[in-house]
């Protein structure tokens, strides 16, 4: 499309995660490109919740980093850019309206402005990781996360093409589009602070299990919520052909002949959806979907017990049920 600068909408206003976190990230997405700083501007600096940021600053605060640590702040950032470059490709690939309560960054700049902002980002977080401490490390990881979110990404293109979805590809996809990067926000400052490899197995398995349980719940609603709570339409994602967790299990019920037949008519007809719906509460496929939610939860909050106890390691065990409240 077109750009369409001259109607941007003013950014919602972010409280932020610290002020040395907001000032580290403006300082990185400083461009003499005014295009570049724009999408910077909106993208970043506004409606982002900020929670793998989050997870950073208090996975470095657990193993010891004392706030505001500015090597601890740059690797937020670094996990932040990160986030918001696939987000930037992501609103691209799939079409999306709007982003963050915003027009979606290539409707308003165009795809030239879009994909070259989003590899900005990348760009401008090798060079914030490349002074910090541990930085071969930390490379590394960065590089093993990103290519694993692109082929999470592929790979769900793929499933939905070819029409045979299952469980270890599903768990894949939602690895790549979500657990991965988590991961990389718990488990990097221990790979920063050059903590003991129980602290980083820790650490990865809380961010993991996050992600994770995450994921199936952003996936359960897409089914069964509600359009005026999501904010978004639902069944997107059975109108795009992609079986996710509680269809999974429909699939393998009784009923799964008549729901392969509607996955693979991408829910087309009328009634398709309210028909999965009714399904998914008689063969149990959304109590079975919160059960598995409930226990990667559980090993997200056991992995917690290896770290030190203390207030960043509370706040982290509370992120739980703040990002996944409404736990049937
Ligand atoms: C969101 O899932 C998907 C992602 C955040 C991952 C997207 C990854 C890419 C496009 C590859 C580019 C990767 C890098 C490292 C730049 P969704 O589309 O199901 O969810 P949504 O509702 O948030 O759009
Ligand atoms: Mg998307
Ligand atoms: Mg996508």
């Amino acid at each position: 499309p077109a750009p369409s600068v001259s109607v941007c909408v003013p950014p919602a206003v972010s409280a932020g995660l610290t002020p040395a976190f907001e000032q580290q990230l403006r300082d990185v997405l400083r461009s003499e490109v005014e295009f570049i700083e724009l999408i910077g501007e909106d993208l970043v600096g506004a409606g982002g919740k900020r929670i793998r940021p989050q997870v950073t600053l208090l996975a470095a605060e657990a193993l010891g980093a004392v706030p505001p640590d500015t090597a601890a702040v740059k690797l937020a950032v670094c996990i932040e850019l990160l986030h918001s470059a696939s987000l930037l490709h992501d609103d691209l690939i799939d079409d999306a309206d709007t982003r963050r309560g915003q027009e979606a960054a290539f409707r308003r700049y165009g795809n030239v402005v879009s994909v070259m902002s989003g590899d900005f980002m990348l760009s401008r977080l090798l060079v914030l990781l490349s002074d910090l401490p541990g930085c071969a490390r930390l490379t590394r990881a960065f590089g093993e996360v990103a290519s694993m979110v692109c082929e999470g990404e592929v790979l769900q293109f793929q499933v939905a093409a070819y029409g045979n979805p299952s469980y270890e590809q599903y768990e894949r996809i939602i690895y790549g589009k979500t657990a991965a990067l988590l991961e990389l926000a718990a488990a990097a400052p221990a790979l920063l602070l050059n903590a003991a490899p129980e602290q980083e197995a820790a650490l990865r398995q809380y961010g993991r299990e996050l992600g994770m349980a995450f994921q199936l719940r952003d996936d359960l609603l897409d089914l069964l919520g509600r359009e005026e709570e999501l904010g978004k339409p639902v069944g997107s994602d059975l109108r795009e052909g992609k079986a996710t967790w509680p269809v999974l299990r429909l699939l393998d019920s009784p009923a799964g002949e008549e729901v392969r037949t509607i996955l693979m008519r991408r829910a087309a007809p009328s009634g398709d959806l309210v028909r999965i719906q009714t399904l998914a509460a008689e063969h149990h496929a959304e109590a079975d979907t919160w059960a598995e939610i409930a226990r990667r939860l559980n090993l997200a909050r056991q992995a917690l017990d290896a770290l030190p106890g203390g207030s960043a390691r509370q706040e982290l065990e509370d992120l739980l049920d703040r990002l996944i409240p409404d736990l049937h």
